[in-house]
């Protein structure tokens, strides 16, 4: 079978591999599902580990198979597979826990301990991108056919999820904690699908961005839903704060990590600010007030916290998201899907979008692998 596949840490090695088919009995005690690949996004995190910024390939081989967000159909299940039948629509979680921390042993390996983690398509296993993938039953997550044409969208959602889902644990510790406005820092697709996620749940929502307002068809997007765009190229989180008040929940998924201390100028009494960029570069700030941010935690019992990953349970809360917004805005989780590429062989298109995302005007490219 065909599979898209790079040399870690080799820059824009990217290159089409024939492997042999996977077989069910590769996963023990009956529990192996083989899936036939239909959809797989590509993202940032692809974009980088073939910059050779990221990613390991698995023991034994010298390639990687990339592929993380990825949509399939079964198409044959082992003997003890009673959840999932030939035919049922599957997404696949992406972290296993094959690391040594407790975390891992008690199947909570997104929040492993370990320096070392195993992740399809990312970190010492292979990934989706593939025409298709065997997996045990215990990783896959049954989709309703109602949600097909945009469930490759859900991987990207269950980081989002997971980073809600810890919020809430947090702000358990009010014992009442009636949130009403979240801010959205950056808009490309995961920053969309977190303004999506908080209008579900009744935020008053606010993104920003850096492009300007006019002929941005994600701030257009955000507007649909009923949430506001401001360009911080024309004033600052901290400055938006005069106009919309200070914000009781913020979610940070631009990648800029100076921003983090904008967020926390702007954040409510008792608020959350949640950081969600995986920002691998060297960048360093000094412009911080750190006395105003300091006192403003400790005076207003404000809250941050890091995200990453996500497991079993914020995939179901995704489906669950999902299938309300299409119910809501019927049409537009399908308007996010800007780019289709047809073919792993075409994987050159899928990062010439990627690495020219402004250019293409692309909010989530992903590639036709076997049409639903
Ligand atoms: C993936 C996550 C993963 C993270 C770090 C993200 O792109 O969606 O599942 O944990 O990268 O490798």
């Amino acid at each position: 079978m065909k599979a898209i596949a790079v040399i870690p840490k080799q820059k824009n090695s990217v290159h089409l591999v024939e492997m042999d088919k996977p077989k069910l009995d590769e996963i023990k005690d009956g529990r192996g599902v083989l899936v036939e690949v239909l959809r797989v996004g590509a993202c940032g995190t692809d974009r980088e580990i073939n910059n050779g910024e990221y990613g390991v390939a698995p023991e034994g081989f010298e390639f990687l198979v990339l592929g993380h967000e990825n949509f399939g159909r079964v198409a044959e299940v082992g003997a003890n597979v009673k959840e999932l039948k030939a035919g049922d629509f599957v997404v696949a979680t992406v972290r296993r826990p094959f690391g040594h921390s407790i975390y891992d042993t008690i199947g909570q390996q997104d929040f492993t301990t370990d320096a070392e983690y195993w992740e399809r398509g990312i970190s010492r296993l292979h990934g989706y991108m593939a025409e298709c993938y065997v997996e045990s039953a215990d990783f896959l997550i049954k989709i309703p056919p109602a949600i097909a044409e945009i469930a490759v969208l859900l991987e990207p959602l269950s980081i989002i999820e997971k980073g809600l889902k810890q919020a809430e644990d947090i702000q358990k510790r009010l014992d009442i904690w009636q949130p009403k406005t979240a801010a959205v820092l950056g808009i490309g697709s995961v920053g969309i699908l977190t303004a999506m996620a908080l209008r579900m749940r009744g935020y008053e929502v606010h993104g920003f961005g850096r492009d300007a307002r006019n002929g941005y068809f994600n701030a257009e997007l955000l507007e649909e839903i009923g949430a506001t765009y401001d360009s911080t190229a024309e004033s600052s989180v901290v400055d938006s704060v005069a106009k919309y008040g200070q914000y009781d929940l913020i979610f940070e998924c631009t990648g800029f990590s100076p921003i983090i201390f904008d967020a926390m100028q702007s954040l409510n009494e008792n608020g959350i600010l949640i950081l969600a960029s995986v920002t691998g570069g060297e960048r360093k700030t000094d412009a911080v007030p750190s006395d105003k941010i300091n006192q403003m935690f400790v005076l207003g019992n404000r809250a941050m916290v890091g995200t990453v990953n996500a497991n079993r349970e914020h995939f179901e809360m995704g489906v669950k998201d999902l299938a309300l917004c299409e119910a809501m805005f019927a049409g537009w989780l399908g308007k996010m899907m800007t780019h289709k590429i047809v073919g792993l062989e075409n994987f050159a298109e899928a990062f010439d979008v990627l690495n020219n995302a402004g250019k293409y005007k692309a909010i989530k490219a992903y590639f036709e692998v076997n049409k639903i």
